[in-house]
């Protein structure tokens, strides 16, 4: 335990709001990955620990990994329903709006996507995903540590995930700029503002015993 400070952290919410399932969770999806891949993903980074200074601090979340079978299945998903709905085998590119320390990156590496970016505000965490990406030698991300309201690289034919990185302004900006391009995917884990996509097609849903594990992937063919 003493080398293992996110674990005391994290039993009593894991036991007292979802018992020793969500610790088993832990265990597999998120130190196991580390563990695995020689990376540091799994400790959590509160939002109380940010630079004061970051522009829109107010309306985003503090860092926490996405679980692997989340991201995994995610992709999977979206690959499959692109090889189905393309005539022409197509490459998708792949962002992640809010990239933290660059697990879904990491991933992403294992998937036929043409280019691979991560867009993520706070500098720490960039340093560490810039590590991160080392050492598994994913050296085809492209990492950009900036707000997202100053990235400008939207465009057609790409998947964006988004670990409920903000909240519902901010999410319905980014939603508003990603919807002028077509053929656009849209990974919602944890989605906690899901009317912000009413207008677009819901082509899986999973909703898990935790947040953590809802997914929504959201789909727009044409720009409207
Ligand atoms: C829940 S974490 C998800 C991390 C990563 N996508 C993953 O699944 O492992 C959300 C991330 O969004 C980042 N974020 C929040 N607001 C942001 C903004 N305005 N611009 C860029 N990144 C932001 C946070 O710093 C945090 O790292």
């Amino acid at each position: 335990m003493r080398n293992h400070p996110q674990l005391v952290e994290m039993l009593p919410e894991a036991i007292l709001r979802h018992g020793p399932r969500r610790f088993m969770d832990y265990l597999a999806q998120e130190k196991g990955f580390d563990t695995e891949h020689h990376t540091e993903t799994c400790s959590l980074v509160q939002k109380t620990v940010y630079p004061k200074e970051l522009r829109n601090l107010e309306h985003g979340s503090g860092y926490q990994a996405a679980f692997t079978d989340v991201i995994v299945y995610s992709f999977d998903r979206v690959i499959r329903h692109n090889k189905l709905h393309q005539k022409q085998s197509l490459r998708l590119r792949f962002v992640d709006i809010g990239s933290g320390k660059g697990k879904a990156l990491i991933i992403a590496h294992s998937y036929p996507f043409e280019t691979i970016v991560g867009i993520e505000y706070n500098q720490d965490l960039c340093e560490v995903a810039r590590r991160n990406l080392s050492v598994t030698k994913c050296g085809r991300a492209e990492l950009f540590c900036k707000d997202i309201l100053e990235y400008d690289g939207f465009g057609s034919d790409t998947v964006y995930f988004a670990f409920n990185p903000f909240d519902e302004p901010l999410t319905k900006k980014v939603a508003k700029t990603v919807e002028c391009y077509g053929n656009v995917y849209f990974i919602y884990n944890n989605p906690t503002y899901k009317e912000v996509f009413r207008d677009w097609q819901l082509i899986d849903r999973t909703v898990g015993y935790c947040p953590n594990r809802d997914v929504d992937i959201y789909y727009r063919h044409m720009i409207s």
